[in-house]
C-alpha cells in the first residue's frame, strides 16, 4: 500500500481542511459548509474572502472593516506599474505579466521580513487587493491608455471593471463579476491551490506560494480553459462554421473539448450551472444569445453522444468566458480574473495548512538504471 503509485495525486489525501468541499457524483460544492448557490446568489466576494480567511460569514460592522481595509491596500508602487508597462511593451501575456508582477510585489511590503505563517493573511489581504490593479494596468497600458486609480469607495468587483474601463460599471454588470468572483475562489486542492500550499509547507511567504499558484493556473488543463472556449466560440462565429460540426472535427482528431471534464465532478459541475443561468438572464435582457446558443447546442450534442453521461461534463470554464464577454472583457484576461479570484482560496489554504505545518514532500518510484558506471568527460 505504502508503494502505491498514483499518478497525478488522483483520489490521494493529503490533508483535512475546513474550506471547501467537492463532491463530484451529485455536483456539489460547499465552501466552509455553505453551498455555493447561496453564497454566489446571497454573498459578495468580499463577505467570501472573510468567510474563507477567518472562519465564518462577517457581521455587517466586521464586513465594513475588512472591506475597508482590503480597499486600503488597492494601490501598488509605480515601479510595478512601470514593470507592467515594460512586460505589456514587451507582449507578454497576462498570466505571465501577473505572475512577474505579484513576485515584484513583495518588494514593497512592509512585513517582508516577517515569519511565513505568521504574516500570511496580512500579506494575502494586500496582494488580494493589489492584484486587481495590476491586471487592470496591464490591460490599460497595453489598450494605449493610462491606468486609472483605484476607487476605495467601491466593491472588489465594481473598482476592478472600473480601473479596467474608466467608468463606474453598472449594477448587474457588478453583480455579475462579483459573483463570477465568488464562484472561483475555492476549490479544494486544485492543482494552483496544492501549488501554493507545496510552496507555503516550506514556509517560504505567501509571495512565492501565490506566484506559484498563478503558474499552475495558467495552462490549458487548469484556468486557460477558459480562454480556449471562448476561442472556440470565436473560432466557431468567425468560420460561421455550425459549432457541432466544430466539436464534430475536433473529436476525430482526437482534440479535447475545453469546458468539459473534471479530475474530480463527474456530472456538470455546479458552477457551470450558475454561469449558465446567468448567460441565459444576460442573453435575455442584451437580445445577443450567440454565445448562449453555441454553448447550448455544444452541450446538447455532448449529451446526446453519451459524453456528459461518461462524467466528462461541463465545467465552470465552459460559461464563464461567455459571461465576461458580456462585460466587454477580452479574452485573454478570463484566466487572469481567474486568478485574481482563485488568489482568496490560495491564501486561505496555505494559511490553513500552515497552522499544522508538514513539508510536502512525496517520492517518486525510480525507474531509472542502477549501477551506472561513471565515465569521467574526457573519456565520453
Ligand atoms: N473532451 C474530450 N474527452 C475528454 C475531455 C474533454 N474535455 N476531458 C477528458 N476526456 C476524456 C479523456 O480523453 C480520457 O479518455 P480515455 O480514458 O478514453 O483516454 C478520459 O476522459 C479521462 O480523462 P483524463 O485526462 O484522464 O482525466 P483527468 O481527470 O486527468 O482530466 C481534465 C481532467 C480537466 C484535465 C480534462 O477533463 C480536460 O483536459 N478537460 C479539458 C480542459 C478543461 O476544461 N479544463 C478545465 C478544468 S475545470 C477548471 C479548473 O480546474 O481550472
Amino acid at each position: 500500500m505504502a508503494d502505491e503509485l498514483k499518478r497525478g495525486l488522483e483520489g490521494v489525501l493529503v490533508a483535512e481542511s475546513d474550506l471547501s468541499y467537492v463532491d463530484g457524483e451529485v455536483g456539489k460544492l460547499v465552501y466552509r459548509g455553505y453551498d455555493i448557490e447561496d453564497l454566489a446568489r446571497g454573498a459578495s466576494y468580499e463577505e467570501v474572502l472573510y468567510l474563507l480567511w477567518h472562519g465564518s460569514l462577517p457581521t455587517a460592522a466586521e464586513l465594513d472593516a475588512f472591506a475597508a481595509d482590503l480597499a486600503a491596500e488597492r494601490e501598488v508602487d509605480d515601479d510595478v506599474i512601470e514593470t507592467v508597462r515594460a512586460l505589456a511593451g514587451a507582449g507578454e501575456r497576462p498570466m505571465a505579466a501577473l505572475r512577474t508582477a505579484t513576485s515584484m510585489l513583495s518588494a514593497y511590503d512592509p512585513d517582508d521580513e516577517a515569519d511565513a505563517g505568521e504574516a500570511t493573511l496580512r500579506q494575502g489581504r494586500r496582494i488580494t487587493a493589489k492584484i486587481p490593479t495590476v491586471l487592470a494596468a496591464f490591460e490599460r497600458v497595453r489598450q494605449g491608455e493610462e491606468p486609472v486609480a483605484p476607487d476605495p469607495d467601491l466593491s472588489h468587483a465594481g473598482n476592478f471593471l472600473y480601473m479596467l474601463t474608466g467608468t463606474e460599471p453598472d449594477d448587474v454588470s457588478e453583480e455579475t463579476f462579483d459573483m463570477a468572483l465568488t464562484l472561483h475562489a475555492d476549490h479544494g486542492l486544485n492543482a494552483s491551490t496544492f501549488t501554493a500550499m507545496v510552496i507555503g509547507s516550506t514556509m517560504a511567504d505567501v509571495y512565492s506560494g501565490v506566484t506559484g499558484g498563478i503558474g499552475a493556473l495558467s495552462g490549458p488543463l487548469h484556468g486557460g480553459a477558459n480562454q480556449d472556449v471562448m476561442e472556440v466560440l470565436h473560432e466557431v462565429d468567425a468560420s460561421s462554421k455550425d459549432p457541432v460540426q466544430w466539436v464534430k472535427d475536433a473529436r476525430d482528431d482526437g482534440r479535447r473539448v475545453p469546458g468539459f471534464g473534471h479530475r474530480v465532478y463527474k456530472v456538470k459541475d455546479p458552477r457551470a450551472n450558475i454561469l449558465e443561468e446567468k448567460l441565459r438572464d444576460l442573453a435575455e435582457s442584451s437580445g445577443d444569445t450567440k454565445w448562449l446558443d453555441y454553448t447550448t447546442a455544444i452541450e446538447e450534442y455532448l449529451t446526446e453522444q453519451g459524453l456528459v453521461e461518461e462524467g466528462i461534463a461541463p465545467n465552470v470554464d465552459f460559461y464563464s468566458g461567455s459571461v465576461y464577454d458580456s462585460l466587454g472583457i477580452p479574452v485573454d484576461m478570463y484566466t487572469p480574473i481567474f486568478a485574481m479570484s482563485r488568489v482568496g482560496g490560495w491564501i486561505a489554504h496555505v494559511a490553513e495548512y500552515q497552522e499544522d505545518n508538514r513539508l510536502i514532500r512525496p517520492r517518486a518510484r525510480y525507474t531509472g538504471p542502477e549501477d551506472s558506471e561513471f565515465v569521467p568527460l574526457d573519456e565520453r
